[in-house]
């Protein structure tokens, strides 16, 4: 079931490849660069399957390995960067990428990158927050329909209206937001800075947008009053109390950490609760016994890579937008160099204000 829900979920949507009718099949810019299976690729892709064999199985690999191979070859050819989130697949996340992280960190670590082309491994906000840190580099997402719930529950406009209905109480917006969500924003937040940002901000009132989950955790630790928006993770609000509960009875000694886009109520439940980064290094840490990761599925495969002392329950609720992203419309993405973020100036200029704000805080 595993499987069936979460490995073979892009082929299954067919979402493994772009459906761009001026575009070559990704598979004949393999056959283009003379790729394809054979001893000579197996070999010199051996390293690379040995590290994760524990989360692939071997009758994929003969499929991702050439892949793997054309990616890392174009990838040198073109000056290029690969960002890979936390809940990318194994087979990008170990055997492409060159930066890995939560969705700040691989905007941050774009600065620092001395690429002509970075290709963001994501969700679109993610690569508009990197292009809004990098406005002079060439931002590109494989995928045009890698979305966000947070990101789309909430537009500019709505958070003129909520400036215009609450007169001079700060705005607080989460990183998952759109460019112009936060060019309205006061101030930004990650998920493992959220209560310091407001507790940062002269006022006893809060405007806390987009996610209410979020919100309501931070609300249950400060003494500000927080006035929310409706907006869910699609992904965290499948966790119910009765599912955790049920793992802590039936898997004696398991430690528990969750998204703080979950409930509060299934946070509560949890022994330590952080960004995606946060909870691989609690991980990487503590190097407990037993874990369950309260989170996206590919989070324990790329984690369990690393600690191979840690057992790891895995629940397995995915990401349908961060599983746009795959090996095929990587390789499409630096053949064709598309699709590139484009952010209006004044919009990324402001955006980049709020962000800002938060870095240095
Ligand atoms: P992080 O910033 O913690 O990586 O979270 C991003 C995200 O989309 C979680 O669902
Ligand atoms: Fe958005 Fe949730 Fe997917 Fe993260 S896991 S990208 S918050 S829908």
């Amino acid at each position: 079931f595993y499987y069936q829900k979460y490995r073979l979920w892009p082929f299954i949507m067919d979402k493994s490849v772009d459906n761009n009718i001026n575009q070559l099949h990704p598979s004949k810019i393999l056959d283009e660069m003379g790729i394809a299976w054979n001893d000579t690729i197996e070999k010199k892709t051996s390293q690379l399957y040995k590290k994760v064999s524990s989360v692939i199985p071997d009758i994929e690999w003969p499929y991702f390995a050439p892949y793997i191979e054309a990616i890392n070859i174009l990838k040198k050819e073109k000056n290029a960067t690969i960002l890979a989130h936390n809940y990318q697949t194994p087979e990008i996340y170990h055997c492409v990428s060159d930066v890995r992280g939560d969705s700040l960190q691989l905007a941050k670590e774009a600065t620092k990158v001395d690429s002509d082309i970075i290709i963001q491994c994501g969700v679109y906000f993610m690569a508009e927050t990197s292009k809004i840190l990098n406005m002079d580099k060439k931002i590109i997402i494989p995928s045009l329909d890698a979305g966000c719930s947070l990101a789309a529950s909430i537009k500019g406009q709505d958070v003129i209206d909520l400036k215009r209905e609450n007169p001079g109480i700060p705005v607080v917006t989460y990183v998952n937001s759109s460019a112009d969500v936060k060019a309205e924003t006061d101030i930004c937040c990650t998920s493992s800075n959220a209560l310091e940002v407001v507790n940062s901000l002269d006022s006893d009132k809060v405007i806390f947008i987009p996610d209410e989950y979020l919100a309501m955790n931070i609300a249950k630790e400060t003494k500000k009053e927080i006035i929310m928006w409706k907006g869910r993770c699609e992904v965290h609000e499948e966790f119910t109390v009765e599912e955790i509960r049920e793992y802590r009875e039936n898997e004696p000694g398991v430690k528990i950490i969750a998204h703080p886009e979950c409930s509060p109520e299934v946070v509560d439940e949890a022994d330590f609760s952080g960004s995606t980064s946060a909870m691989i290094n609690w991980v990487k840490t503590n190097q407990p016994h037993k874990v369950l990761m309260v989170t996206e599925c590919s989070m324990s495969d790329n984690v369990s890579v690393e600690t191979p002392n840690v057992n790891f329950v895995r629940p397995c609720n995915l990401c349908p937008h961060m599983k746009e992203i795959s090996l095929e419309n990587i390789l499409s993405s630096l053949w064709y160099e598309t699709y590139e973020v484009i952010i209006d100036d004044d919009i990324a200029r402001r955006a980049l204000n709020s962000v800002n704000r938060m870095i240095n805080l």
